[in-house]
């Protein structure tokens, strides 16, 4: 089996399947298709499905010409028949792994896919688990439904865990550049995973594990999460001394080893940071043990939006004005710039925020024109407001919550009454300074 598959992955006949055409899951089918190889992607949401057989994409940095183009010579084939997932020879696993309520691993969506996987597995399949999960999850959750078939690992078919580190919007780093860390159930699994990314991506990292690829994954975006909560904790105190925290971080960075700079912002957002160093901490709690870097990092980035509110308050209020009946315009509902991405961004809970303190709100943003419906915030059925200048003159404030590339910061500060920046974004500009607090 390992011989048929490896010259397969040689000589590029190898179908690549990808399950989860999300955020992860089609840059990856581009990364494959770049290589030469043909590719099927899956997913239950037969509406993405229609939409990519019409050649239209439904994400910002992927074009609708070249979806068009591939599903036109079948390099891409996107289907939501689960039943044609004995057709690809290696299957990559890109679905969501959200938290539940109770902020545990929801990893119903990885079972849900395995099952289908496990139902039509055959001898010669190459299974790769690429969702961020915590450590155990390949060896402990995938594989016993994967042996439900009666194959055997290893021998009959393939078991790897490979985490994605998609960076959407950053234009330097698409899916192909990034190094890709590899970890195999066993030795034959690890070749033929290496084998398959070492055409799709610059760099293929082996590690000695499914368990050390899938800690690799959390301890990056546990990094970041902590390190975020420390300049944002840094923000609120510097802030009280006078001192501006984005000077401070950009004269830091001038030191050429030993610090990387990180920025503060509202609130954490996407849907890996917030939500991944807590499935970490599910695990440590089975373990007995505490994650007290996760917590407090989580419990500081969770009050950035009380704490933007309260800055903005305080700002309305040197003007007179109270919450209640301003009129408040968020700049930015994708969680980060650039991208057209919502998911867990910090502004539904400046809007809650907002809407407890009966302000009247609208927002701006040029990548999400019709305002989201998401998980636990319920928030009102709006769409983007141009940013005339006459609408902007007409806000008692404008609230910067994400510093997308598209703003002219100069018109918005020059027609603005009051501008509360999180972002440093305003940072050039020069003119009307005395009506910008950062925050
Ligand atoms: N978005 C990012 O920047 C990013 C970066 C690195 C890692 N990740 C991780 O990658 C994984 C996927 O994230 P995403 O952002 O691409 O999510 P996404 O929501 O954009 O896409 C997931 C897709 O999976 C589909 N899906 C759900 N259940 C399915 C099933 N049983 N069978 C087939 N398709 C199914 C959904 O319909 C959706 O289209 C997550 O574990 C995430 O943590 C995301």
């Amino acid at each position: 089996m390992t011989v048929a598959l490896e010259k397969a992955i040689e000589n590029k006949s190898a179908v690549v399947g990808v399950i989860g055409l999300g955020y992860v899951g089609l840059p990856l089918i581009r990364a494959f298709i770049a290589a030469g190889f043909r590719t099927m992607g899956f997913d239950v949401d037969q509406s993405k499905v229609d939409r990519l057989l019409h050649g239209e994409s439904y994400i910002g940095h992927i074009s609708s010409d070249w979806i068009a183009e591939c599903v036109e010579n079948r390099k891409f084939v996107p289907t939501a028949d689960m039943k044609r997932l004995s057709e690809a020879d290696a299957l990559l696993i890109c679905v969501p792994t959200p938290l539940s309520e109770s902020r545990d691993p929801d990893l119903y969506y990885v079972e849900e896919t395995t099952r289908q996987i496990s139902k039509s597995l055959r001898p010669g399949q190459l299974i790769v688990l690429e969702s961020t999960t915590y450590p155990g999850t390949t060896r402990d959750v995938v594989l016993p439904i994967l042996a439900k078939s009666g194959l055997k690992v290893g021998s009959d078919f393939f078991l790897a865990y490979s985490p994605e580190r998609e960076d959407p919007g950053n234009p330097n780093f698409s899916a192909s550049v990034i190094p890709k860390v590899v970890g195999g159930y066993d030795a034959e699994s690890l070749k033929l995973a290496q084998a398959l990314y070492a055409f799709a991506v610059t760099k293929v990292v082996p590690v000695s594990s499914c368990e050390v690829a899938e800690a690799c994954k959390i301890l990056e975006n546990t990094y970041r999460s902590v390190n975020i909560a420390m300049v944002n904790e840094l923000k609120m105190l510097f802030d009280r001394i006078g001192i501006d925290v984005w000077e401070v971080i950009d004269a830091a960075k001038t030191k050429p080893f030993g610090f990387q700079a990180f920025y503060p912002g509202p609130g954490l957002g996407g849907h890996c940071i917030p939500i991944d160093p807590f499935y970490l901490s599910w695990v440590a709690r089975k373990h007995g043990q505490a994650t007290r870097f996760i917590e407090l990092a989580g419990e500081i980035n969770t009050h950035m939006p009380e704490y933007v509110i309260h800055r903005l308050a305080q700002a309305l209020n040197e003007q007179g004005k109270p919450l209640n009946g301003s009129k408040i315009c968020i700049l930015g509902i994708a969680y980060k710039k650039d991208v057209d991405d919502p998911r867990e961004s910090p502004s539904f809970e400046l809007m809650d925020l907002l809407r407890a303190g009966h302000s009247k709100l609208s927002y701006n943003d040029p990548h999400v024109p019709r305002m989201p419906k998401v998980r636990h915030h319920d928030a009102p059925d709006m769409t983007s407001t141009p940013l005339t200048a006459d609408f902007l003159a007409s806000q008692d404030c404008v609230l910067i919550a994400t510093d997308h590339s598209a703003y002219d910061y100069d018109f918005i500060v020059r027609h603005s009454r009051l501008v509360i920046d999180t972002r440093n974004a305003t940072k050039n500009v020069r003119e009307g300074r005395e009506k910008i607090r950062k925050a």
